[in-house]
């Protein structure tokens, strides 16, 4: 496609040089940003996405090619205008630029709607499961009460082991079944508190449970205090840091394994129903394999588990947790770099 062609295409696009340097923009993109050609040309093309450095930095991966595509959301200011847009970088090979961004504005509604209906959709299953695990929990109780009777009329020690199993396969079930029954309601119990102390405590906790792992923290210290139910963010927190910690030490793929738990303010953030003018991004980062990627669309939903002794619930309860707060719970996930983002708005909705 020559330079020309790109103009006729109603969606944004620029292209870029190795470095990241605009070369060129097409008609559509001075209408989306707002500045002329002449100006967009010879800027590099993260500034044009605000000040979010976590996009920043992955730009040069980004245009060599190490995601494939890389799609984001994320809203940018549009001649003093806040705007969710969404960015796709297409790495190019063999011709004259390194890279193609495409951009495209999304419609509010649009956005609302899809994070809404993965929500619902992530609550209704969470419900259904639910139910089911009232039903499995009523019997469970009469199954294990019926196996120890059993056991006491049993008088040779090989039979006890077959009630043995039973037991222990109805304690095993029923702890599933707690685990699937546990976040009664929507009521908080909220608190004013620091995230670190969150933070801190999961450290303390992951430090306990795999003694050997490189935990490194990296706080920023002027992160507010927030308002929540402390007790679930931090049941959320430590899913997700104990996943990355068990991808670390049940694979055997890195060297040099490290967790990073990190804190930073955040501005105009996407999060399930809205935006957020401000809001805090605790960041888990692992070296490890990565997300199996069959499992990249239905990580959060319960039961979705890629590890032998897992029940898949972690990441959906901690979800479902964050939501509570108005606030949502990201990821992206490739061999040697995965980043679980737990946002949590500052401001009142
Ligand atoms: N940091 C990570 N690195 C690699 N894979 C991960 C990471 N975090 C989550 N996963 C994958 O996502 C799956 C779902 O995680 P989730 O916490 O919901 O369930 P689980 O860890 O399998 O079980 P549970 O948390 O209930 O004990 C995991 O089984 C694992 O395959
Ligand atoms: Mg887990």
């Amino acid at each position: 496609m020559d330079v020309a062609s790109y103009d006729l295409l109603s969606t944004a696009v620029l292209l870029l040089s190795s470095e990241g340097i605009i070369e060129h923009a097409n008609t559509a993109a001075e209408e989306l940003f707002g500045i002329s050609r002449r100006q967009l040309i010879g800027i590099a093309a993260y500034q044009l996405f605000g000040a979010d450095t976590t996009l920043q930095a992955r730009f040069p991966d980004a245009i060599s090619g190490k995601f494939g595509i890389l799609r984001q959301d994320l809203v940018v200011d549009r001649s003093g205008v806040a705007s969710p847009i969404s960015l796709a970088i297409v790495p190019l090979h063999k011709q004259a630029w390194a890279a193609l961004v495409e951009v495209r504005v999304i419609e509010h509604h649009i956005l609302i709607d899809r994070h809404q209906q993965l929500s619902k959709e992530l609550a209704a299953q969470r419900e259904t499961l639910r139910n089911l695990a009232h039903e499995v929990k009523n019997p469970l109780g009469g199954i294990r009460g019926a196996a120890q009777l059993l056991e006491a009329e049993l008088n040779t020690d090989a039979l006890h082991e077959y009630t043995r199993v039973i037991i222990a396969e109805a304690d095993r079930l029923g702890s599933l079944v707690d685990r699937l029954i546990a976040p009664q309601g929507e009521t908080l119990e909220k608190v004013q508190f620091n995230i670190h102390e969150i933070c801190e405590r999961v450290y303390t906790l992951v430090r306990a449970e795999f003694p050997h792992l490189e935990v490194v923290r990296d706080y920023d210290a002027s992160v507010p205090d927030l308002e929540g139910d402390l007790s679930r963010l931090l049941q959320a927190l430590l899913n997700m840091v104990r996943n990355a910690a068990q991808a670390l030490t049940e694979s055997e793929c890195c060297h040099a394994p490290r967790l990073v738990l990190r804190t930073r303010i955040g501005r105009q953030l996407l999060l399930a129903t809205r935006q957020a003018k401000l809001g805090i991004i605790v960041s888990i980062i692992d070296n490890g394999p990565g997300i199996p990627e069959s499992l990249h669309d239905k990580v959060f939903h319960p039961l979705v588990t890629g590890r032998a002794s897992g029940t898949g619930l972690g990441l959906s309860l901690a979800q479902e947790f964050v939501q509570q707060h108005g606030g949502i719970i990201e990821f992206d996930s490739r061999q040697g770099h995965t980043e679980f983002r737990m946002i949590l708005p500052l401001e009142q909705p």
